[in-house]
């Protein structure tokens, strides 16, 4: 229906035509959704242009008519990027503010461009050409925190720490593996988003409102100038299913999981009774009241954004849950979720990218640390078994051993070679060899194990790894 013929209550609404009186101020702001869907303004104009296309293509829509809807939305992009386009909150969404601004600019035309369309295989379109932008983005980060995270793993392939179990000293590792540990769940984290890029590429126009519609439409057309991978191949699924969006949400907060892990351990290590590592100054703040501090905000706040990222999967959840086919209006609601989750998780990675590379490491408190607290005992273990002893009785021999050391107030190492023979008389000389933690950690020497000839070799294959991927 032409514009001039709506009735004067809802006359701005480009729906108005079967309404009478004008909506509820409140109701206007409250079903309102532009002060946030503005930010799919680029791809809602991307869409528009292939639909507008594939239109023409259809000879639906003349050649003049194409021309001045591409160029008038190019003009429109431009406004928008300028920051000259002015957002109405009447125009409800940032279909309707572009369409309504389309039709200023260049008249009947413009009023041809939502021809065998509807808002809601629209906005399915654009959210998912902004989640598979800000996903290859993503992606992006992420290779580049794992760089870094192997270039350190190769700096410090040599240096011993403490490993843990329960918190508790375990048995001596290298930095290096340690880094690499992380790298391990970050390349699972990318291998998540690829495979979740499938299902996001997939486009719903032509879906029309829930049942497609009665143009003889190109879809594959469309898909592909779009760079799509095909179009979705039921109409009411296809405007309706936010499913791509949990997925997608469910990854992030997979990543942010262990973008929180990796902070508790920063904020331990850097802690003054750790002092394994200090973080760079540019990371850190200090506090109003005690000068001596240096806080590690950057992790901490990691740390905290997780909550932010695991609510919004929740909030997806839940968005979903009970709603009947096709489209409803509470799928709007997806879309600050959505966009918060992308900015917290692209803003998180990128302050461990920045960070990683700038960490020091206090190798001699690590070392010193790793030689506490009887890492070296399972190491005990294993001799005896070389030696002859079971398994069962050689962990009880030890048990006894770092009983007495505990008593006398020493380490293993320390014990003389008198003690050790008399709870197993097979000990000899060549036991304090694998009692020391440079000892330990080069015996573990085999596929995924922390000795540095290892570690230099996981640093190889991770490279590789890394340069051989394509999306
Ligand atoms: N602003 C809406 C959204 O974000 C666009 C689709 C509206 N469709 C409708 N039939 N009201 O979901």
């Amino acid at each position: 229906m032409p514009f001039e013929l709506m009735t004067e209550a809802t006359a701005d609404k480009p729906w108005g035509g079967r309404f009478t009186e004008p909506t509820d101020q409140f109701v206007e702001a409250f079903t309102a959704s532009v002060s946030f869907d503005q930010r799919l303004a680029e791809h809602d104009i991307d869409g528009s242009v292939a639909h507008a296309q594939m239109l023409h293509h259809i000879g639906v829509l003349s050649e003049q008519d194409v021309n001045l809807i591409v160029q008038g939305l190019d003009d429109i992009r431009a406004e928008i990027q300028r920051g000259d386009f002015n957002w109405s909150v009447a125009l409800e969404d940032v279909h309707m503010n572009i369409e309504a601004r389309l039709v200023d600019r260049i008249g009947e035309a413009g009023k041809r461009l939502h021809t065998g369309r509807s808002r809601n295989d629209q906005v399915a379109t654009d959210i998912r050409l902004f989640l598979r932008e800000q996903l290859d983005v993503i992606v992006d980060k992420l290779v580049v925190l794992q760089t870094a995270l192997v270039n350190l793993a190769e700096r410090e392939a040599d240096t011993i720490m403490p490993g843990f179990t329960h918190l508790q000293v375990a048995q001596p590792i290298t930095f290096g593996h340690h880094m690499l540990a992380w790298f391990e769940m970050l390349e699972r984290d990318k291998q998540r988003l690829v495979d979740c890029r499938k299902r996001i590429n997939q486009m719903p126009l032509g879906s029309a409102a829930l049942a497609g519609t009665s143009y003889p439409i190109d879809r594959p057309m469309t898909a592909q100038l779009l760079g799509f991978d095909g179009p979705t191949q039921n109409s009411l699924d296809g405007v309706s299913d936010r499913d791509f969006i949990i997925e997608f949400n469910a990854a992030a907060s997979l990543i942010m999981a262990h973008l929180s892990r990796f902070s508790e351990e920063l904020v331990l290590w850097s802690s003054t009774q750790f002092n394994f590592i200090e973080l760079p100054d540019a990371f850190c703040t200090g506090s109003s009241i005690m000068p001596q501090k240096k806080n590690p905000d950057v992790p901490e706040l990691v740390r905290g954004k997780t909550g932010r990222v695991y609510g919004h999967l929740m909030s997806m959840l839940t968005l979903m849950k009970s709603q009947p086919l096709a489209y409803n209006k509470d799928n709007q609601e997806d879309k600050e979720p959505l966009f918060d989750t992308v900015d917290t998780v692209l803003n998180s990675l990128h302050a461990f990218a920045t960070m990683m590379p700038n960490l020091k490491t206090n190798r001699q408190a690590m070392y010193k640390a790793a030689q506490q607290g009887f890492s070296t005992a399972t190491d005990l273990a294993d001799y005896l078994v070389v030696k002859g002893v079971a398994f069962r009785d050689a962990h009880e021999v030890v048990g006894h051993a770092v009983r007495i050391a505990i008593d006398t107030d020493r380490e293993l190492a320390e014990l003389t070679i008198e003690e050790l023979q008399q709870l197993s008389p097979g000990i000899e000389q060549d036991v304090f060899k694998i009692l020391t933690v440079e000892g330990s950690v080069a015996s573990r020497n085999h596929l995924g194990g922390t000795a540095p000839e290892q570690v230099r070799q996981a640093v190889y294959n991770a490279r590789q790894r890394v340069q051989n991927q394509n999306r």
